[in-house]
């Protein structure tokens, strides 16, 4: 009964909401598609922390079709278990190349998507990504094609035109050629900062009858909760906001060296992976840090082996633990949010510095690094002021060496009372207790285990998820009522 109920379930198509709330699982939390990036380990480690959904990479349509090797590196070897739903992405502009690899990946996926977004193939192919956003026939044909011909819905992942009536028309084109479900990337190039495509997710959601993932600068769990609430879109998706806080959907910044351990493990649970792929992940988790070590951003670069990047992450971890322990850490100077070691956004600088782009980040990372140890010299100083005073004052007039001008202790980033020394989040333990509680989150030097408690709880309800859900599977068709309405019940 549970092999014929199956068999009929996975003939029947779902469609547009009924594909998302079945086959996506209502997914709100979703990871982008990202070439070298979102790769199996990356996805394993996203889901852990609070991502419902994993795009694969863009994969080359008419590479797929040819290239045996290719498809196996980039999907038939990456099939997991943990690792779904998953939508694999193509780029393709030519309708039979695109059906006929998507049929060559359906197997291995839960829908196909199409993406019309990627600004730098014009340049490369000519011919893919939003370069195809003004050729409406061959798009139709594409998606109507892929609808028709595939056992898995087709989805799109679009930009935004200038023009807000344009992009309504350009959604509601796709979805009568059969698109199930539209990301919609809301930001023009011109446009910065958080919620910026809030106008065109908004038009869209409203004017298709399909699941909309909006998508663009998602960098906080309170943006995402913001924008599912102001536009009513069905999902969020995250491209940076993830590489740099693979937590982000937990509504966490833990340390980085937590993510880059996790993921380290997950690479070696799920050879092969490609090395620069591990790299670049450890390049964007440790960005800020490696500003400041500068000899094993060096060393990060060079090595060559997975064991050697690992040593090298640890290495940056130890340097930080070191700055925690010794307790001298200030950072006035960083205009960041959190300590270099704690995983938050990666503010991208102005474009006028974009354009002289090396110049200016070396001379930032200089000024960086010197005021830091000028910053340390200083508190170093404090300490054997009143030895050297005079001594100093001498030879530094102008300096200010007046001990009560100087913090004696770190102060609480929110109430300006004495941190925790090794406080994860920088606090006091009233204002850390706050925070680990709203966020789930540990800190170890508080004894708080808000994360570590809610983790346990979560397991012991997916396990009991996990039994309704094989008992609702496996059962007759006639109990199906029955379990379902127990499931909803349950998750109630
Ligand atoms: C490293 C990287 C790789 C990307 N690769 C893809 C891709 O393969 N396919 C795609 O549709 N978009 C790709 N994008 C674009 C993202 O999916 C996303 O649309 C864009 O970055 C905006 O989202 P964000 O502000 O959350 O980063 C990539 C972005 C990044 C940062
Ligand atoms: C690893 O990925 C890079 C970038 O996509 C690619 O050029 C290289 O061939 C890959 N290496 C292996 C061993 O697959
Ligand atoms: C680990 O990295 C450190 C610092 O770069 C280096 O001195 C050490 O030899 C490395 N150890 C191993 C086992 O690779």
């Amino acid at each position: 009964v549970c092999l014929i109920y199956l068999s009929v379930y996975k003939m029947a198509k779902l469609q547009g909401f009924d594909f998302w709330r079945k086959t996506l699982k209502e997914a709100c939390f979703v990871v982008a598609p990202m070439v070298d990036q979102s790769e199996l380990a990356w996805r394993l480690l996203s889901r852990r922390h609070g991502a419902h959904l994993c795009y694969t990479p863009m994969l080359h349509a008419q590479v797929f079709l040819r290239d045996a090797n290719y498809r196996r590196e980039n999907l038939y070897n990456e099939v997991c278990e943990e690792d779904r739903p998953l939508i694999t992405q193509f780029c393709a502009n030519d309708p039979d190349v695109f059906i006929q690899a998507a049929l060559l990946a359906q197997n291995y996926c839960d829908a196909i998507d199409l993406n019309l977004g990627c600004p730098q193939m014009i340049a490369k192919r000519g011919h893919y990504g939003a370069f195809l956003q003004d050729e409406w026939e061959l798009l139709q044909k594409m998606v109507r094609l892929a609808n028709e011909k595939l056992s898995v819905p087709i989805t799109c992942k679009i930009r935004v035109f200038e023009d807000i009536e344009k992009t309504v028309s350009y959604a509601q084109m796709l979805e009568k050629a059969g698109c199930q479900l539209l990301t919609v990337h809301g930001r023009t190039k011109d446009q910065k900062g958080a919620m910026t495509g809030i106008a065109s997710w908004d038009h869209v959601r409203e004017a298709v009858n399909i699941p909309v993932f909006a998508n663009g600068n998602i960098q906080h769990l309170t943006d995402v909760e913001r924008c599912i609430k102001e536009t009513g879109v069905q999902g969020v998706m995250s491209a940076e906001g993830n590489l740099h806080n693979p937590a982000l959907f937990e509504g966490r910044s833990p340390p980085v060296w937590e993510m880059a351990d996790e993921y380290i493990e997950v690479v070696r649970q799920h050879p092969p992976c490609n090395l620069s792929y591990v790299r670049a992940h450890l390049f964007k988790l440790w960005h800020h840090t490696l500003q400041i070590h500068h000899d094993l951003r060096e060393e990060l670069a060079k090595v060559k082996t997975l064991e050697s990047l690992a040593n090298v992450s640890k290495q940056l971890r130890l340097r930080c633990q070191e700055e925690i322990a010794r307790g001298n850490y200030m950072d006035k100077e960083s205009s960041l949010p959190f300590p270099h070691w704690i995983c938050q956004p990666y503010v991208r600088p102005p474009p006028k510095d974009v354009s002289v782009k090396g110049k200016v980040q070396d001379k930032e990372v200089k000024t960086t690094g010197c005021q830091k140890r000028v910053l340390e010299d200083t508190t170093l100083s404090a300490q054997i002021l009143s030895k050297n005073k005079q001594k100093k004052r001498s030879r530094n007039p102008n300096k200010n060496f007046s001990p009560d001008q100087k913090p004696k202790y770190i102060k609480c980033e929110q109430c300006g009372n004495p941190k925790g020394n090794k406080c994860v989040f920088n606090l006091c333990r009233g204002c850390c207790k706050k925070k680990a509680y709203k966020e789930v989150a540990n800190c170890l030097s508080h004894g708080l285990k808000f994360k570590t408690k809610a983790e346990a709880k979560k397991a012991q309800e997916s396990k009991r998820d996990a039994e309704i859900e094989m008992e609702k599977n496996c059962s007759p068709p006639q109990s199906l009522q029955h379990q379902t309405t127990l499931l909803q019940e349950y998750k109630a």
